[in-house]
């Protein structure tokens, strides 16, 4: 089994393909100004398999794919079946926008990926263009769709942001009335690209919870997995569940199991961290399997207690100025 320094298993990894996104949400980055990484800075569909490969030979069990948005990735398919057919890997999910997703889902059915969580913070097609910038709420419900109807686990993620969709919470609770999808909101973090100052107090887990109890009293609470990043509830009769994930708060890092690798390949321990192994340069170099092997152990063992103490000594050093598609969610 795989652990760090505070005893905690690591066995999950979430994988950045690309920082890229065809959608412009004002919480994950600015409208104008980025700069995207060149083609020789992202690792290879090659690199990124060898690196998964590697880590699930030494424990990982489960890969999420991010991105940026993961299908903006021309060669998306083919790293999903190098990776789906790993010896030892448990679970292949994914997280997308859902812009492009729709046509992809009877392939992602067939290599194995059964669960997809989908972004989406408000059912009102104004406000998605207001919140995104760009007018493609059509084609997201029609990948909720699609992947209902065949049958894949749906997470739907709404980020909770004060002023600009609190008015979505009740609507999206009543989504999961007669859809079985788990609607989760979560607190807003500071990775939005621009470095402005966030003050994550305005709705944490405890208000999105109470602004939920108002109109569903009889709301219940429902036994958490493992690792489990959302506090679940169940409102009777209702096919879907609610989640709260208490980003901002960051109440689940004593069992945090979860690594992830950034689009130009760093390891990030922490989510909150600032990169602490490049792992593509490291390959380039010629670095062997064993070579990695040991500097990844090490990274492990200097893992911080929690988001609070990574936090504190990447703002001492440079400030968090990262949009959300650079480290992937
Ligand atoms: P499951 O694998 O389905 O449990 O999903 P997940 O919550 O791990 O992944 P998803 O990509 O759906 O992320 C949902 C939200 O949780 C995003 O806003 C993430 O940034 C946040 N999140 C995921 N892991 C962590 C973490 O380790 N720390 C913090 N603070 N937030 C996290
Ligand atoms: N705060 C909280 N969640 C965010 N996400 C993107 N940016 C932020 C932010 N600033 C969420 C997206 C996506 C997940 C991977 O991360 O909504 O569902
Ligand atoms: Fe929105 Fe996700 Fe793209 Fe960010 S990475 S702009 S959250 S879809």
């Amino acid at each position: 089994m795989l652990t760090d320094n505070h005893g905690r298993k690591i066995s999950y990894m979430r994988l950045a393909v690309t920082d890229r996104c065809n959608l412009r949400c004002f919480y994950c980055m600015p409208e104008h100004g980025l700069d995207w990484l060149s083609r020789t800075e992202l690792m290879t569909n090659e690199e990124m398999l060898q690196i998964c490969s590697l880590l699930v030979k030494m424990g990982i069990e489960k890969i999420r794919i991010t991105g940026g948005e993961p299908f903006v990735r021309k060669d998306i398919v083919q790293l999903l079946t190098g990776i789906s057919g790993l010896n030892g890997l448990k679970e292949l999910g994914l997280t997308t926008n859902g812009v492009l997703t729709a046509p992809y889902v009877p392939e992602l059915k067939k290599i194995g990926v059964r669960s997809v969580n989908l972004s989406l913070d408000t059912l009102d097609a104004n406000r998605f263009f207001t919140i995104t910038r760009r007018d493609e709420f059509s084609n997201v419900m029609a990948s909720l769709d699609a992947m209902l109807s065949h049958d894949m686990e749906v997470k739907i993620n709404a980020v909770v942001m004060d002023g600009k969709n609190t008015q979505d919470i009740i609507p999206l609770v009543e989504l999961a009335r007669e859809l079985p999808v788990s609607v989760r909101f979560i607190e807003e973090m500071p990775f939005n690209g621009d470095g402005h100052v966030y003050d994550g107090s305005h709705w944490d887990y405890v208000r999105i919870l109470d602004e939920i109890k108002g109109s569903y009293p009889q709301i219940k609470k429902l036994d958490d997995p493992a690792y489990s990043t959302s506090y679940n509830y169940q409102i009777p009769g209702h096919k879907g569940s609610i989640g709260i994930i208490a980003a901002y708060s960051r109440t689940f890092c004593g069992t945090c199991n979860r690594i992830r690798i950034t689009p130009q390949g760093e390891l990030k321990t922490c989510l909150y961290d600032d990169g602490v192994l490049n792992l593509k340069d490291l390959m380039r170099k010629g670095a062997s399997d064993e070579a990695l092997q040991d500097a990844l152990l090490t990274a492990f063992s200097h893992r911080p207690a929690d988001g609070w103490e990574a936090e504190r000594a990447r703002v001492a050093k440079t400030g968090i100025h990262e949009s959300m598609a650079t480290i992937g969610g």
